[in-house]
């Protein structure tokens, strides 16, 4: 059996060829986006292996299995970019990596807040300058701050774990309250309720058609000012141009990005010689109190390789027939 893994890079390689392949099965490492251009790659692949930038859209998927491909193993815990109803029409089977580590994505939030909290990304670049000045990088206390976690599943939960260990007030919104969240003193309110009371707001709920724009210039409008905006959820969670009129008003005191609604044309690639081209991007960029990190969040080498043995588990009992962690479609 012939797996074909999309948008693969060093770090999938290593991480592939550490953990055990099963039996029968050739891996074939793409280091190309799958898109209209490149799926005829995928031909006589019963199995391709997609990250969250490749695209599942239905015409792709179309021509996947036209080519004899069977299976989409999915890197990801998200699915969003699967057009699941083709994915059916077409009898193709979609599996996940549902948890590989939260802990990851959650550090990843945290580290996220401090950088933009103690202004370490302007630090770091005025000390290599021999910039030894201290003027405009006062922060703040995180104890006794109010945090509001959106989304309080295995990330947030762990997310809300760590700033509890701050000292911090939590606030959380979720249709299902986790009762380990609720265990560490956090409240369960309202979004508009978190929203006007978080000093610091982070995002960890899947994106679906409820959650698109759930941060959009009215809802920036109701939070505080001065406040902070995490985004380590996915990009469509956020509209992104509000947030550069609210940056622009100084209503927006933070914002730390990890994922951006248009990044699948630009995020894990070296750009650097190239002409940036998406002026959102360019523009949020510019801002002194704006981090953004390349959809980084999960790459720790723990994530990696529970990423890897889970793919490989997936495809092995998809194979043996008796599929696990399958994206019901
Ligand atoms: P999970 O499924 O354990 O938790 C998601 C939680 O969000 C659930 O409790 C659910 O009830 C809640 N939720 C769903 N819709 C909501 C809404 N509209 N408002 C508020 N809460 C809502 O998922 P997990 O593992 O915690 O991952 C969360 C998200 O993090 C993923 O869907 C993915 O988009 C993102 N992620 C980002 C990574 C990165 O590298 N930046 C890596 C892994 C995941």
């Amino acid at each position: 059996m012939r797996a074909i893994l999309f948008s693969s890079q060093s770090y999938d390689r290593d991480s592939f060829s550490s953990a055990p392949l099963p039996a029968g099965l050739a891996l074939q490492f793409q280091p190309a986006r799958l898109n209209l251009d490149t799926v005829a790659l995928a031909e006589r692949h019963e199995v391709v292996c997609a990250f969250i930038n490749d695209d599942l859209s239905a015409p792709v998927l179309e021509r996947l299995a036209e080519g004899g491909t069977r299976l989409i193993a999915l890197r990801s815990a998200g699915y969003n970019h699967v057009d699941l109803p083709a994915a059916k029409r077409l009898g193709l089977s979609i599996v996940r990596v549902p948890a590989y580590s939260p802990h990851a994505v959650a550090e990843h939030a945290v580290a996220l807040i401090m950088a933009l909290n103690r202004c370490l990304h302007r630090a770091c670049n005025r000390t290599r300058d021999g910039n030894f000045s201290l003027n405009g990088l006062t922060g703040f206390d995180l104890v006794g701050k109010t945090v509001g976690v959106i989304g309080t599943g295995q990330i947030g939960a762990t997310f809300a774990r760590i700033m509890a260990g701050f000292g911090c007030q939590l606030l959380a919104y979720d249709p299902f309250p986790n009762p380990r969240v609720e265990a560490l003193g956090a409240r369960y309110v309202s979004l508009e309720d978190l929203l006007a009371h978080a000093q610091i707001v982070s995002l960890h709920c899947p994106l679906n058609e409820q959650s698109r724009h759930l941060i959009n210039a009215r809802s920036l409008e109701t939070m505080q000012r001065g406040a902070m905006l995490i985004n380590t959820g996915r990009g469509g969670l956020v509209e992104t141009p509000a947030l550069i009129e609210a940056l622009k008003s100084g209503h927006l005191g933070y914002l730390g990005l990890d994922v951006y609604e248009e990044e699948a044309q630009l995020f894990f690639e070296d750009r650097s010689n190239l002409p940036l081209q998406d002026d959102v991007l360019a523009r949020l960029l510019t801002f002194p109190n704006v981090v953004v990190t390349a959809h980084q969040a999960f790459l720790t080498r723990e994530a990696l390789a529970a990423i890897a043995t889970t793919t490989l588990d997936n495809i092995a009992a998809w194979a043996a027939g008796a599929p696990q962690n399958l994206v019901d479609s």
